[in-house]
């Protein structure tokens, strides 16, 4: 059969203008948030593609489901409804709202991180990692080998390495292990899925050992999809029944609702143990708020459990993930070095090989975000060696992936917008040779990437 196109599953109702600004705008714009995309102020944006976190178009239904908000600070009616569609979606006994998915990995580390010991995970991710050293945990990577290597077209590279875990788990014991984290649809990645056939090898190796296995579901549904699509056995699989299964085979999971639940704040900790979760509820009502509203007002965990049901219907899911295949196949067509196969929430630019003239410590893929950003006024994000940060030695890491993630949205952008956004890649990809490497003036201690500022290195 003819390969027939998507397209979206719903019709706009309503518009929000976008600023349109001139190339000198926009150098006085760079300049001022210190070639740091993450300093520039969204005014000065015309595209955004910084992150898909917190920037969905919520449907009529979510937006009158914040009409629903029962704020009472004990026993919000919201609070039981969003319990129930989680409990429904991601299985879990246990449900604990928090304001994002970081507020859930505080807990979790808390919780379950004892000062030395190794928390393994498929690749890191900043906040994650950041709660698990501050817990007193180490961070180490298990990722496929694949998954370092912008070019492989290995179609699970989210996967865990079990030889590596093996390895681990043998030098360490069990003692030495606080959890399994496992990330769905690996983000630093490039948004990579993981096979179900690993996952359940994974958490078997895990449990066989005693060892918990905490999901971090964010993008777990766009997993699912790929699951479907790309792992023989599950096409006739529906997507609520791959997230299910996936979740089955963990302890807990963190989520930031942030991502495929479409909303723009929450999140939540998922748990089966009930003791577990009881300590959870302690910490939560110090950090968070109380058990029933956690960090969320009522109206949006309403807004939420509206966006969880939304989020695994397959016309959505498809679209989704259609349009960040849109732009991508532009970009391979015309050359442009990126991470392939193509992933679930953004296209990532291999800036390394975007910039070879550019030495590592240059920070090429910050440059490339602040060139794009001059070009045509769309905001992408560097996840390279600033994001990456210094280890605990204070030595700065330089990860095999020097990338610029041009992150979409759901439902916010339109093919245009992708047109649009593609046609300025190329136009600096043309240019490449003149772009300059940067110079980090500003450090910040945690979490540099957020904050860090820069100067080019004038030659
Ligand atoms: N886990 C993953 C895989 C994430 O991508 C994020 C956030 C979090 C956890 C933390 O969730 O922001 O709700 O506290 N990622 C955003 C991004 C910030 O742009 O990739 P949060």
């Amino acid at each position: 059969m003819k390969q027939r196109s998507w397209a979206e599953p719903w019709k706009v109702k309503m518009v929000e203008p976008l600023t349109m600004t001139s190339p000198r705008e926009r150098r006085v714009a760079l300049d001022a948030a210190g070639f740091n995309t993450f300093l520039l102020r969204s005014e000065d944006v015309y595209i955004d593609l910084l992150t898909d976190s917190g920037t969905s178009a919520m449907s009529d239904r979510q937006w009158s489901a914040l009409m629903r908000g029962d704020e009472a600070y004990a026993g919000s009616r919201n609070y039981y409804e969003l319990e129930s569609v989680v409990h429904e979606v991601y299985g879990y006994r246990e449900f604990i709202p928090t304001h994002q998915g970081r507020g859930a990995e505080f807990i979790l580390s808390q919780l379950q991180v004892k000062p030395g010991q190794w928390v393994p995970g498929n690749m890191y991710f900043t906040t994650t990692r950041y709660h698990q050293e501050l817990a007193g945990g180490r961070f180490i990577d298990v990722i496929v080998d694949e998954a370092h290597d912008s070019e492989s077209e290995f179609p699970f590279k989210g996967n865990v390495d079990l030889a590596k875990l093996q390895r681990l788990i043998d030098t360490s014991g069990r003692k030495g292990i606080a959890y399994l984290s496992l990330e769905t649809n690996v983000n630093m990645a490039g948004g990579q899925p993981c096979s179900m056939e690993n996952i359940r090898a994974t958490c078997a190796l895990c449990h066989h050992h005693g060892i918990p296995v905490y999901l971090d579901a964010t993008r777990c549904v766009e997993n699912a999809l790929f699951v479907k699509c790309r792992e023989p056995g599950f096409e006739q699989h529906t997507i609520p029944q791959i997230v299910r299964e996936i979740c089955d085979q963990t302890d807990g999971c963190t989520m930031s609702g942030k991502k495929d639940s479409l909303v723009n704040i929450g999140g939540f900790l998922a748990l089966n143990d009930l003791t577990l979760a009881e300590e959870a509820r302690n910490l939560l009502v110090c950090h968070e708020g109380l058990q029933t509203y956690g960090g969320m007002a009522g109206r949006d965990m309403a807004a939420m459990a509206v966006g969880i049901r939304e989020s695994i219907e397959e016309p959505h899911i498809r679209a989704r993930v259609g349009q960040v295949h849109y732009l991508g196949q532009r970009l391979l067509d015309a050359g442009v070095p990126i991470v392939r196969p193509l992933g679930g929430h953004g296209i990532y630019l291999d800036a390394a090989r975007f910039l070879p003239h550019l030495a590592r410590c240059e920070y090429p893929a910050q440059a490339l975000a602040a060139a794009i950003y001059l070009d045509s006024g769309v905001r992408t994000m560097e996840r390279g060696a600033v994001s990456a940060g210094r280890s605990p030695d204070g030595a700065e890491i330089f990860p095999k992936l020097e990338l610029v993630r041009l992150t979409i949205p759901r439902r916010v952008y339109t093919q245009a917008h992708m047109d649009v956004t593609a046609e300025s890649i190329i136009e600096v990809f043309e240019h490449r040779s003149e772009i300059q490497g940067l110079r980090m003036v500003h450090e910040p201690k945690r979490l540099r990437f957020f904050q860090a500022r820069f100067e080019p290195i004038v030659a």
